[in-house]
């Protein structure tokens, strides 16, 4: 399946479920100070998770470009050493604002990656956050996940939150096991155990002096990464052997006059179509490099590129 086809398949899927479809809102945020790059499809949405404004609909569901070069969510040195870290990708994700809640997001996200996708259940694990039995029962009940492939968590993998301040709550993970090729068969090691979707039960907003008050209605906020997802789904090893990289990593070769290698010797190539897919958007949304803040991490991928 094309990463075309993927992003095609998740929205329209939600849509059928009465989820409208919204489009990416800029990488550059308006009116947010906390953030420097959109980090999340729910960054759109933020105001309706706290209540701070009124819903225009109950459900939705967005392809979102996402930075993460600087903040909370930072992947910018991993990028070009792993198979799976960028600093700019797409988050599909369905989103509900006071209106369903674990169950039906549990049920969803099953449906779609397992029929719709047609990725066995046999290749996949769930985790949650280790408070949060509810989330497990309803991982057994609902999608017949075994206990056995359920595992808890605590707050560093289970428990999402946007930036230092706002909307957060604990997460459940769906995880495609690849196999002793890519190592022991410990849940830290995220090449095996490889993360296509993180299901955020929205519950608190965080505040500055780190406490956390109830957001007025549970709701749900899902991401799940394009590139990773067609990877699983093309088969290949690494995000940049998709369809989404295969034309840029060509190109690489071309100027450089260097064969692209999907070892170490790859690394300038990953970090170079990696690099300019996050440049190219953000000077497209309005940004510039400079000396501070956004500017300055622009100049930092630059010259990292
Ligand atoms: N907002 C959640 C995330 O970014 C879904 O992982």
């Amino acid at each position: 399946m094309n990463a075309r086809e993927v992003r095609k398949t998740f929205l329209s899927f939600f849509e059928e479920h009465g989820h409208t479809r919204v489009p990416s809102s800029s990488v550059l945020p308006h009116g947010d100070k906390t953030l420097l790059f959109t980090n999340a499809g729910m960054n759109q949405f933020k105001d309706y998770f706290t209540g701070r404004e009124k819903p225009r609909f109950p459900r939705a569901t967005t392809a979102q470009k996402c930075i993460r070069a600087g903040g909370k969510h930072n992947d910018l040195d991993n990028v070009g050493y792993t198979t799976r870290h960028l600093t700019f990708f797409e988050m599909l994700g369905n989103f509900s604002f006071g209106d369903y809640f674990k169950e039906d997001a549990i049920a969803f996200a099953w449906e779609l990656v397992t029929k719709r996708f047609g990725i066995s259940p046999s290749r996949l694990w769930i985790t949650v956050f280790r408070d949060d039995g509810e989330a497990r029962e309803i991982w057994r009940k609902v999608a017949g996940v075994g206990a056995e492939r359920i595992v808890g968590l605590g707050e560093k993998d289970n428990f999402w939150s946007m930036g230092d301040t706002g909307p957060c709550g604990p997460c459940s993970e769906i995880l495609v096991d690849r196999g002793d090729a890519y190592g022991p068969a410990d849940m830290d090691n995220g090449e095996r155990f490889f993360e296509i979707w993180n299901l955020v039960f929205m519950q608190f907003d965080q505040k500055a002096d780190g406490s956390r008050s109830p957001l007025p209605r549970p709701s749900i906020d899902t991401g799940m990464g394009l590139e990773r997802m067609a990877m699983v789904l093309q088969g290949v090893d690494s995000v940049f052997e998709t369809d989404l990289f295969r034309k840029l990593i060509h190109r690489v070769e071309q100027i450089t006059g260097t064969r692209y290698d999907s070892g170490a010797a790859g690394v300038p190539h990953r970090v170079i179509s990696d690099h300019i897919r996050s440049l190219t958007f953000a000077f497209a949304d309005g940004a510039e490099p400079s000396n501070e803040g956004r500017g300055y991490v622009l100049r930092r991928i630059l010259r990292r590129a």
